[in-house]
């Protein structure tokens, strides 16, 4: 192990990416001799467990980063605006999760199965969804060239984080107990529902998710010309987001079946069975099934695809992003 990536800081400890995130070192047995965590003041007094160690959560400043040699940033894009300077001023490899890097053309926009990049100190880990979405669109791109792509999302609670996931499961408790819910974190209801992706709205009908996966699962493929377009919806569902691809090749996608079984990440489930977000959640692969030609258009697949968005959504490819950069730098 080289010592440049011995004192390790997780930025949103406390947060479903960060405690996530966490977990997967301490499974991975991912090489660490000294661990910070850091949230915001509302953790102030409040500890992680690590390899059964409790480690403080301290309140994060911009002198928080000396003698730390790689940082993962598990929050939002303004604290990753305000915070990451100071941590690569200080020294440290950056992997930043949030969105505020990610479609800068210096930053690279790294998921490890399709692209690399050991060039940079700071790397950006693409939105939850164009992960999964790019992980399928990777290998078929490769086989039979992407001309167009539908993506219709299905996206669970903990996609917005640990207050979104709150919200579904303290309303869902007092509908079913027919009691009044007073505090919600959407504008709608989310117990029994499903609702459009609440955030930004622009001007041409699409919002800031939509953008993300449409912007976002270009970069990652590098295929620029890539046409894309993307529906997103939030589901009663507390983990692991699903899509509906229809996938226009190039060529005749002929034994797409055959070219997603040796993807690496990637798990088809075969007829009659198909992925389901309960059968994902915890699990490491993105799955995808019901395979099929579109009747309605040449050169078409249809696919339909699921994945736990915490895991190679999220924390896990930050993971496998620092355990590539510590075997290339072994
Ligand atoms: N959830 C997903 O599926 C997912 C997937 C891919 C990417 N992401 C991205 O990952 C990031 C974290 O998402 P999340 O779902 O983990 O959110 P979350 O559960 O709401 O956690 C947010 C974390 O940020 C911390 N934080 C808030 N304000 C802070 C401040 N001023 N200084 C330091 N820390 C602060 C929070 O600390 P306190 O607890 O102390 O407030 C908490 O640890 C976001 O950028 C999100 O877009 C999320």
């Amino acid at each position: 192990m080289k010592p440049f990536l011995s004192n390790v800081a997780i930025v949103g400890a406390s947060g479903l990416v960060g405690s996530t995130l966490l977990e997967l070192l301490e499974k991975r047995n991912f090489p660490i001799k000294h661990l910070r965590c850091f949230a915001s003041s509302n953790s102030q007094g409040k500890t992680c467990t690590f390899k059964n160690k409790m480690i403080p959560i301290e309140v994060l400043s911009t002198d928080a980063f000396a003698n730390i040699d790689l940082a993962f940033f598990c929050t939002e894009a303004t604290i990753s605006k305000a915070f990451v300077p100071a941590a690569l001023n200080q020294g440290a490899k950056v992997i930043d999760c949030s969105s505020y890097y990610r479609l800068d053309p210096n930053i690279p926009l790294i998921v490890p199965e399709i692209t690399l990049d050991f060039t940079h100190q700071l790397v950006a880990s693409p939105n939850c969804i164009a992960t999964i979405i790019s992980l399928i669109l990777a290998p078929l791109n490769r086989a039979f060239g992407i001309k167009r792509v539908i993506a219709t999302t299905y996206q669970a609670a903990s996609g917005g984080g640990r207050p979104a996931m709150s919200h579904l499961i303290e309303e869902t408790r007092a509908q079913l107990l027919n009691q009044p819910f007073t505090n919600p974190y959407y504008p709608f209801q989310y117990a029994f529902n499903v609702f459009l992706h609440n955030s930004t709205f622009y001007q041409d009908g699409y919002v800031e998710e939509e953008k993300k996966i449409i912007e976002e699962t270009k970069k990652i493929l590098r295929h620029p010309t890539l046409l894309i377009t993307a529906t997103s919806v939030r589901v009663p569902v507390l983990r692991c987001h699903s899509v509906s691809l229809n996938i226009e090749c190039n060529s005749p996608p002929i034994d797409a079946r055959a070219v997603l079984i040796c993807a690496p990440g990637v798990k088809v489930v075969d007829p009659p069975q198909f992925p389901m977000p309960i059968d994902a959640e915890g699990k490491e692969e993105v799955f995808c099934g019901r395979i099929r030609t579109d009747i309605s258009q040449k050169n078409t697949l249809e696919i339909w695809v699921v994945g736990d968005q915490l895991l190679k959504g999220a924390a896990l490819n930050a993971v496998q992003i620092a355990e590539c950069w510590i075997q290339n730098f072994t």
